[in-house]
């Protein structure tokens, strides 16, 4: 006959209590490990083609925020693994799957450019791998493609857009044309500045694209000079802005066509733009004379690391970085809590070098924009287009 033993038996309890005590001894190491692993970071970010300067700006800004942070992550060394993007959006989701599948990293930093950037959230999203986009603008990524694992340290297209467009309808433009790339980006700025100039009693008259990365602008500013609007807005960045700019001044426009833009026309850009870019009006949620302890802060600092001086993509990264730590600190650097780490990062204050800010619902920087002047080799602040602008976050079901 089969004898059962109650489990209140004294003899199970004592196996019980010697198997908690065994698995402890062998759980004990492995989780100290895991807190003494690095945190893998993935930078995926343009080192070549147009937007390649704007790549460098950010990692060195994220890179800034780490060595404040003593060179770790809530306490845990960090280890990065980077994937050159090329601005390409057909080698997008290769490019990410490579730091999904291949390196399995904690946690992906990237991209500039918003093509890349939408093909990135969707690997992202399938993958509930954390993504934190420190410059691409794309309205979808914190619009109808959100997720609680995607977050934000730049802009949305629509708000840098919808922005200038206060600015020029105030300027008591009435006419407007539009020139930008025909992507994501150049169409959803378009977009946000049309919305704004025509509430402002504007009329957009007629929108110029061209393929990106092409900057064969000549047909366009021909189209320009003989239609004679009030004020051209623009889209362009990195090394296509400087050329834009230089064709602009080069066909005599701004002489007779206003110019204003995103201030991505102007920033990173002016010492190759010279002459060209002096006295452009542009507007961004940053400048490089905002006069408060944190900005100066951040200015001397990356000044004194790098050499140079920071521009709106390394604020960017630096964010990025300042947004991870949010998140990170509150659990101690054990990613395992998602939860946790994710709450935290949704309601942190970013004190930011562009000025404190917040994130949406939809995981995206209420944030001022600025008014900017190009002064010498600045833009600087001379005041605010739009304050706590918040992006509508059009789409997003979360
Ligand atoms: C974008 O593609 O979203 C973008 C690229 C450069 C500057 C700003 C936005």
């Amino acid at each position: 006959m089969t004898t059962f033993t109650a489990l209140t038996s004294p003899r199970p309890r004592a196996a019980v209590v010697a198997a908690i005590t065994a698995l402890a001894t062998v759980l004990y190491p492995v989780l100290t490990l895991a807190q003494g692993t690095p945190i893998k970071v993935g930078l995926m970010l343009p080192a070549t083609g147009t937007f390649a300067a704007l790549g460098d700006a950010i990692e060195k800004g994220f890179r800034l925020q780490v060595q404040e942070q003593g060179g770790k992550l809530a306490g845990r060394e960090v280890q990065y693994f980077k994937v050159d993007d090329e601005s390409d959006p057909s080698k997008a989701t290769d490019n990410v799957n490579k730091l999904i599948k291949r390196d399995q990293v904690d946690v992906i930093v990237g991209t500039v450019h918003s093509g890349v950037a939408l093909a990135m959230a969707r690997a992202a999203k399938e993958s509930n791998t954390l993504l934190i986009v420190p410059n691409a603008g794309a309205d979808g990524i914190t619009g109808a493609q959100c997720a609680p694992n995607i977050f934000r340290s730049s802009f949305s297209n629509w708000q840098p857009g919808f922005a200038t467009g206060v600015v020029a309808a105030q300027k008591g433009y009435k006419r407007a044309m539009t020139i930008t790339w025909n992507y994501a980006a150049g169409n959803e700025t378009v977009k946000g500045f049309t919305e704004a100039f025509e509430k402002g009693g504007g009329k957009v008259m007629k929108e110029l694209t061209l393929p990106f990365p092409n900057v064969e602008f000549q047909a366009l500013l021909t189209e320009i000079a003989s239609q004679k609007p009030d004020v051209v807005f623009a889209f362009f960045a990195g090394g296509g802005a400087v050329k834009f700019v230089k064709d602009y001044d080069a066909a005599g426009l701004r002489r007779t066509v206003p110019l204003v833009g995103s201030g991505f026309l102007t920033d990173g850009t002016l010492e190759a733009q010279g002459a060209a870019a002096q006295g452009l009006i542009t507007v961004l949620h940053y400048g490089d004379n905002i006069e408060t302890p944190r900005n100066n802060a951040f200015r001397n600092k990356y000044a004194v690391t790098y050499k140079a001086n920071p521009d709106v993509y390394a604020m960017q990264g630096y964010d990025a970085a300042q947004l991870l730590v949010a998140g990170l600190n509150a659990v101690k650097g054990d990613l395992k809590q998602r939860d946790t780490l994710i709450a935290a990062m949704k309601k942190a204050q970013i004190d930011s070098p562009r000025g404190k800010f917040t994130l949406s619902a939809q995981h995206n920087p209420t944030q001022d924009f600025y008014v900017r002047e190009v002064r010498g080799n600045y833009n600087v602040v001379t005041g605010v287009a739009v304050k706590a602008l918040a992006d509508p976050g059009r789409g997003c079901k979360m």
